[in-house]
């Protein structure tokens, strides 16, 4: 298919992402190739998705794995080059922030391949982040911007982007949320991982949170105060396992907490729906969160997402500030609106297929 547009997905953020796009484009007629980068390529990191999502095979899967940033990203780089030259598609869709999505950008920009950028817009202001790093390049070099919140459209413009390029389409990772809702059934995985009935879960995996001795070692005593509360359930990624267990995660294990392997999209947000609350790094979850109505910890100083902050369902919360954080949201003071953010409504993948098809004619 030479005149596909080519989508670049490699960590499990893009794939949530990634689904209702290609789906939106398919109803189109709209041909399209699938290239996994393979930056995420554990079976419980990757393969679940493309099984839990019902994605397509990816046309190509580029292997590139792990690696410092340089190194990732410049492996991304060479091994995307390839792809675009032997095949120029007629534009290239990255999503988020992830490295993948700034390897594309870059080496699409060079080709002069145009780029469309889903999730465009989002700051959290922080350049020690690296997703910022990301979002701020990628947006730079795109020629589509798929804004999912309004304030990503304030950001952008500030940045002095040309609203002719920018589209406020809604958030594809909603479309996800809410076409599989049904299937999110705590009960059965609950009794399948041995969780009680009454529990809070939660992930970390953010580099400032698990790269450093002293910040995992917050992250416990903070995990130390939340088991005193309740149970908590912690699907764990690999990044963060041997520091957190340096700083003494398996002494909380006979105290509440329950560590578990990264579990796949159904059986993660299964757990979620039936949690009492949510303590995250994460920048997904704080949305996924704010649909599912249920109260969201966030242990990081600032967020991208700051629409979630002011719907109500999630609060940013120093490690120390968990436990009566904590206590709050235990006790249903945490606001939960009915409503969600401006089309997070089920159909960004539609309003973004629609978008793209309109750019490409
Ligand atoms: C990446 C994204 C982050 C996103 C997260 C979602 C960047 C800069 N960061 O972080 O924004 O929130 O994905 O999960 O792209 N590893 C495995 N198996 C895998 C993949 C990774 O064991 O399948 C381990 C490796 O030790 C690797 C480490 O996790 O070095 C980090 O992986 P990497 O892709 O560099 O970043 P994430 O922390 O996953």
């Amino acid at each position: 298919m030479r005149n596909a547009l080519v989508h670049v997905v490699g960590a499990r953020p893009n794939f949530v992402k990634a689904a209702p796009v290609l789906r939106g484009l398919e109803a189109l007629g709209v041909p399209q190739r699938l290239v996994h980068t393979g930056q995420h390529y554990d079976v419980a990191m990757s393969d679940v998705f493309f099984r839990d999502l019902d994605l397509p095979r990816p046309d190509e899967s580029l292997g590139v794995g792990s690696g410092s940033h340089a190194s990732q990203t410049a492996a991304l780089m060479v091994a995307l080059e390839k792809v675009f030259t032997s095949h120029p598609p007629p534009l290239a869709v990255v999503y988020g922030d992830v490295n993948s999505t700034i390897a594309a950008a870059i080496v699409c920009a060079k080709l002069g391949i145009p780029t469309a950028h889903v999730e465009a817009g989002l700051r959290s202001f922080d350049r020690s982040m690296p997703e910022e790093i990301n979002r701020v390049v990628t947006d730079s070099l795109a020629d589509l911007l798929l804004v999912t919140s309004p304030e990503g459209l304030d950001n952008l413009a500030r940045e002095g982007v040309d609203g002719e390029r920018v589209h406020l389409v809604g958030n594809p990772m909603i479309d996800t949320l809410l076409r599989h809702l049904e299937r999110f059934d705590p009960g059965p995985v609950r009794q399948r991982l041995g969780v009680p009935e009454r529990y809070a879960v939660a992930t970390i995996h953010r580099p400032a949170n698990v790269d450093q001795p002293d910040a995992a070692r917050r992250i416990v005593l903070a995990l130390q105060e939340a088991v005193a509360r309740i149970a908590v359930v912690l699907p764990l990624h690999p990044r963060g396992r041997a520091s957190l267990e340096g700083a003494g995660l398996a002494e909380l294990a006979d105290r509440g907490l329950m560590v578990l392997d990264p579990l796949g999209y159904l059986d993660f947000l299964s757990l979620v729906r039936g949690s009492s609350a949510v303590i995250t790094d994460s920048g997904g979850i704080q949305e996924e969160t704010t649909i599912l109505g249920i109260p969201c910890l966030t242990l990081r100083p600032n967020t991208e997402r700051p629409i979630t902050i002011t719907h109500g369902t999630n609060r940013l919360v120093e490690p120390e500030a968990l436990g009566p954080a904590l206590d709050r949201a235990l006790a249903g003071e945490q606001a939960m609106p009915p409503d969600g953010p401006p089309l997070w409504d089920g159909h960004a993948g539609e309003r973004i297929a629609g978008v793209i098809a309109d750019w490409l004619r």
